[in-house]
């Protein structure tokens, strides 16, 4: 369904000049499946599913969805072929109710609001509270994150981008959010791109790509990953934070494993 070909994506910074944010990636989202993209912070993630949305234009490299060159579509463009895409931070819309919201999404007009409110429940809003507010500041973080789900929940695109969904959602909605990842899994043939940090959604994942430093680091079936990633996810970040070193793993401690091990270059 989705290919990304030998990704670039360079900025230009005042003080720094051009800086590579993705040197080089490439990977595969077959049709139904469902890819969770994983890796530390800073990495390149979202910088790839902006790319991919088409909120970044790529400086170098291609990709392709469903066989066609998407590479220099604009988001609207690629939203009418089937991709939707939830961001990290969501954007606030003043003036426009959560109701509006929804049917815009879900590209019916005459949207019923029963349809409306199971999108809500099923990311764990109470749907009578919600349905007539605001898109606007007043909602919470957590609130406008879940909102945001749903409006993509209730898009059925082909390709289903999210990027870390559980940021800032308590344990009660992110246990309706994973029931509702894997209904998705089940009653679509779309596919579905999450990035997350969760092992409850790297756990339902068919392939996982870890993605480091602006390139793929490991890329394989959940069960070939997974295992890797487990039980270190402490040890990389408080060690970068701060870290002046171009080799940042330099700093990871000797008896880390797991995470480490990916980040040292233990299952290249
Ligand atoms: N417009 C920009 N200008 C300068 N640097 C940028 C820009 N956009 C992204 N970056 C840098 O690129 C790197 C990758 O950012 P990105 O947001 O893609 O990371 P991420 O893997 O999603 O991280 P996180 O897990 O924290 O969400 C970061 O170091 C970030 O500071
Ligand atoms: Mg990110």
């Amino acid at each position: 369904m989705l290919s990304v070909r030998n990704l670039k994506y360079d900025v230009v910074d005042e003080d720094q000049g051009e800086v590579g944010i993705i040197h080089d990636i490439s990977m595969e989202v077959p049709d139904g499946q469902f890819v969770v993209i994983t890796g530390p912070n800073g990495g390149g993630k979202s910088s790839l599913a902006k790319c991919i949305a088409g909120v970044y234009q790529p400086t170098g490299g291609q990709i392709l969805f469903e066989d066609q060159d998407i590479t220099s579509m604009s988001i609207t463009d690629r939203a009418k072929l089937g991709i939707s895409f939830a961001f990290q931070q969501p954007v606030r819309f003043k003036g426009i109710e959560v109701f509006d919201l929804l049917k815009l999404a879900s590209g019916d007009k005459q949207l019923s609001v029963g349809s409306a409110c199971q999108y809500l429940s099923e990311v764990g809003l109470c749907a009578k509270d919600y349905i007539n507010r605001e898109v606007d500041a007043s909602l919470s973080g957590g609130e406008l994150k879940r909102i945001e789900i749903a409006s993509v929940l209730a898009r059925k695109s082909r390709l289903s981008i999210f990027d870390e969904p559980e940021a800032g959602i308590d344990l009660w909605s992110f246990s309706n959010l994973i029931k509702a990842f894997e209904k998705i899994k089940r009653e679509t043939n779309g596919s579905i791109v999450i990035i997350s940090h969760q092992e409850r959604i790297l756990e339902i994942a068919d392939t996982i790509i870890v993605i480091e430093k602006g390139r793929v680091k490991a890329s394989g079936s959940r069960e070939e990953i997974l295992p890797g990633l487990l039980g270190t996810e402490s040890a990389y970040p408080s060690c970068r934070q701060g870290s002046q070193n171009e080799d940042e793993s330099d700093c990871l401690p000797d008896n880390a494993g797991g995470m480490a091990d990916f980040l040292k270059g233990g299952l290249e």
